[in-house]
């Protein structure tokens, strides 16, 4: 039976969109996005400032995007406001230059700000769909970001229904969107597998606009293969966790993994799976990237709870020819739900995620370099970190051939403070910063996990700092940054 909505062209449906609109966009990372709507607004802003006049929107999404939405439409000049999180290019050098406002916010928090009116009206919610039921029932496609917020929120509905997404993806996605306070109740949630709501979205389907037909794959791009030096990190990780379990202080069983984005957290999981000690394991997390789809199909990933599948395009197809095993296997959550700090708390999460620069105390950047050029944003690492039963941070221990140092004196920016930072590791090894005094933190992450070209002048940061509860410098906390900025090289600093 034929829809009741009318059907329209994506720049049919651009046009409906007036310059000044908010629109909530479905997606999280470039999975489930709508591509052909968001490309067509692009063109009418296009046209529209090539006649003098102007055509700006604000842009609410789950996380990044891929080319055909914050890539287009930053390439023309579209978006005045930006958030919560972002990864083009284009966008962010125009974040970085001030062209775009950008709020980077925990992911947990974007659905209810939404729903506070914190953020102000949506105007529109523009949302990817593998079926429409003429109901206004929705299956959504490979992620269900802040998606049910937006249907149920925006003034009115544009669906992108894709049909390169099979309308058997039905079932693998829990929609529960919780009540806001004062009547919240507890989520229901206890183990990762655990259903709370409905597979389907539910909209007032006197708000849907129109639906646009298109077959457009997910503009994930490839991840790069793991290098030593993150085949290293992983392997630390992994060998610390195996050392945790036999001290009894994880469960022999195990406990549910949060692995973050990028190539380094898809690196470390794959260490993880491959680890003979480390046992079978369940995620709950906010992103699967490429290498769980070989542990979900081993059987090492038992179970995986996510908010989206972000797969290159032979991994969604690998993924699609066998759907009937990965609906047994994977649900997909809102991200109020996956980032939850209820759920994370009372899972007992192990977090692990990625660090632009890390401090002797344990403070972590996970944004900006050098304290103030914006990279991707803070994702959902804070609302993992904060609550994780154990929380970990990795990187390699230089950047950029080894002129930067991710281990410094002071942070740039702070994103994670020590009290939340559990555990920190580089390929040199792992600091265990639990129950340890900023001092004993100072000394453990230097020797664990400095690079040794920047042990002894981090040494000698210390040695130069005033002795209080922690050690501190004023005039020397960011000589290695200044260093950088003045000679593109921390090498060589002295305190
Ligand atoms: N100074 C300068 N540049 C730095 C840097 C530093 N201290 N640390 C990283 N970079 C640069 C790298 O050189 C690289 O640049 P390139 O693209 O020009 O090669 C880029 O940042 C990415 O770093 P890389 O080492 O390849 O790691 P990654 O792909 O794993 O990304 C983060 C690391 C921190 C940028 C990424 O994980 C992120 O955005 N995290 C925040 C959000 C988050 O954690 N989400 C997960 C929640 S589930």
């Amino acid at each position: 039976m034929p829809l009741p909505f009318p059907v329209l062209s994506a720049e049919e449906a651009a046009e409906m969109i007036a310059h000044g609109s908010t629109i909530g966009f479905s997606g999280f990372t470039p999975a489930g996005s709508p591509k052909a709507i968001p490309f067509a607004l692009a063109a009418k802003a296009k046209a529209l400032h090539d006649k003098g006049e102007p055509f700006q929107i604000g842009v609410l999404t789950g996380a990044s995007t891929g080319p055909s939405l914050d890539g287009a439409l930053s390439q023309a000049e579209a978006i005045r406001f930006r958030t919560p999180y972002q990864s083009d290019p284009t966008l962010r050098s125009q974040i970085n230059s001030g062209k775009v406002r950008f709020v980077d916010m925990h992911l947990s928090l974007l659905p209810q700000n939404v729903r506070y009116g914190f953020l102000g009206p949506v105007h529109w919610g523009i949302v990817e769909a593998a079926e429409v039921l003429s109901g206004g029932g929705i299956v959504l496609t490979t992620s269900v970001g802040a998606t049910p917020t937006y249907l149920n929120q925006a003034e009115r509905i544009l669906i992108e229904i894709n049909s390169c997404h099979p309308p058997a993806l039905l079932g693998m996605h829990d929609i529960f969107e919780p009540q806001d306070p004062p009547t919240r109740q507890d989520i229901p949630i206890f183990h990762p597998s655990d259903r709370a709501g409905s597979p389907i979205c539910s909209v007032d389907a006197r708000k849907i606009a129109g639906v646009v037909y298109t077959n457009q794959p997910d503009e994930n791009g490839a991840f790069s293969p793991p290098t030593p030096v993150t085949e290293r990190i992983g392997q630390n990780v992994a060998d610390f966790l195996v050392d945790e379990i036999r001290a009894g202080r994880i469960p022999s069983t195990f406990l549910p993994l949060q692995s973050g984005v990028g190539d380094i957290a898809n690196s470390v999981l794959g260490a993880l799976g491959q680890h003979p000690d480390i046992p079978d394991f369940e995620m709950y997390t906010e992103v699967l990237q490429d290498s769980v789809v070989p542990l979900l199909e081993s059987g090492r990933v038992k179970f995986a709870s996510t908010c989206a599948f972000t797969l290159s395009d032979d991994m969604m197809r690998r993924v699609y020819s066998n759907l009937d095993f990965y609906r047994s296997r994977v649900l997909m959550r809102p991200q109020e739900i996956t980032n939850h700090p209820e759920i994370v708390r009372r899972l007992g999460i192990v977090s692990m995620n990625t660090a632009i620069e890390i401090d002797v105390g344990g403070n972590v950047n996970s944004t900006h370099v050098m304290g103030q050029t914006m990279m991707n944003g803070i994702g959902g690492s804070g609302d993992f970190t904060r609550n994780a039963y154990l929380s970990f941070f990795s990187c390699p221990s230089t950047q950029k051939g080894g002129k930067i140092s991710t281990i410094v004196p002071l942070v740039s920016h702070m994103d994670h403070s020590e009290h939340s930072v559990q555990v920190v590791a580089t390929e040199w090894g792992v600091a265990d910063l639990r129950g340890k005094d900023p001092h004993q933190r100072a000394h453990l992450i230097i020797e664990k996990c400095a690079h040794p070209d920047y042990r002894e002048p981090l040494r000698a940061y210390l040695a130069a700092a005033r002795k209080g509860h922690e050690p501190f410098s004023a005039q020397h906390a960011f000589a290695m940054h200044m260093k950088f900025l003045k000679e593109g090289d921390m090498r060589g600093v002295s305190f």
